[in-house]
């Protein structure tokens, strides 16, 4: 995937790694040069969206006091990462698939055709097929978006991959923090394996951040996960290390996204 510019889309839940799998196929590609933009297409309203995409020409609206280059113009040869795409109003809709069909756009009030070779890579946590049958996505702009489609499964369903997941995020958290916390006893690990992770990989991350913090000496304690109370169970002594566990998760991720 990550040499050819085919536009991908990138499903999952929230916190499932979908920004960090998109960089990592821009840093991967022939591209990494270039610039990685992203826009939340959620956060903004759609005249707002559709000038920061395209930019505006001087006096498109009341504010337009100077000309603005869009997210497009920005990205050059690079990536356009469009994040919630599940939430473009049906005006926008239009406009995207224009460009990613011809390739060529305007800008807001502009009357110059520009050119645009950047990589799209979506991303939403709804279920699009949803959105389509409500009438609310067009199926061709659809069609379009998930030329290559990569579906990042929530972590509960993932669960072999905790432990992996678990090793890389201690390293990096204790780098960050200048902590040494580095034994997680057995059943501090089934622990983090079995808990739902509603919010998957950030609120694990969000989660063994404050275990490393609270943690006294090198040990994490179970008491310091977050647990539903009346939930406490046996501790055992045993204790393996880091090392024990430790695989490159990302470039496992990598690997499952070329
Ligand atoms: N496989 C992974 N390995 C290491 N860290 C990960 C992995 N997946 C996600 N993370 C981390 O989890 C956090 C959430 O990831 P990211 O922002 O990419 O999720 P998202 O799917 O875009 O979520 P949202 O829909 O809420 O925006 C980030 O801090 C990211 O670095
Ligand atoms: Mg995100």
């Amino acid at each position: 995937v990550a040499n050819t510019k085919t536009n991908i889309l990138i499903q999952g839940e929230s916190g499932t790694g979908k920004e960090l799998v998109a960089k990592a196929i821009h840093y991967n590609s022939t591209f990494r040069e270039e610039p990685f933009i992203v826009i939340n297409c959620s956060a903004i309203t759609d005249t707002l969206l559709e000038s920061e995409l395209f930019g505006h020409v001087k006096g498109a609206f009341t504010d337009a006091v100077f000309e603005t280059k869009g997210k497009f113009e920005i990205a050059g040869k690079g990536t356009l990462f469009l994040d919630e795409i599940g939430d473009i109003s049906p005006n926008l809709q239009s406009k995207l698939l224009r460009v990613i069909e011809t390739r060529d756009f305007m800008k807001v009030g502009g009357e110059k055709i520009m050119k645009t070779e950047a990589r799209i890579i979506a991303a939403t946590n709804q279920d699009l097929k949803f959105l389509i049958e409500k009438g609310k996505l067009r199926e061709d702009l659809y069609y379009r978006l998930k030329v290559v489609e990569i579906t990042l499964p929530p972590l509960r369903e993932r669960k072999e991959d905790i432990p992996d997941l678990v090793a890389y995020l201690f390293e990096k958290i204790n780098r960050e923090l200048g902590k040494n916390v580095r034994k997680i006893p057995p059943g501090v690990m089934k622990l983090l394996v079995n808990l739902p992770w509603r919010g998957n990989v950030r609120e694990l991350e969000n989660a063994l951040t404050r275990a490393i913090i609270l943690a006294k000496g090198d040990v994490i304690l179970e008491e310091n996960l977050p647990l539903e109370t009346g939930e406490k169970r046996i501790f055992p002594e045993e204790l393996i290390s880091i090392k024990e566990v430790e695989k490159k998760y990302i470039q496992h991720v990598l690997k499952e996204t070329k």
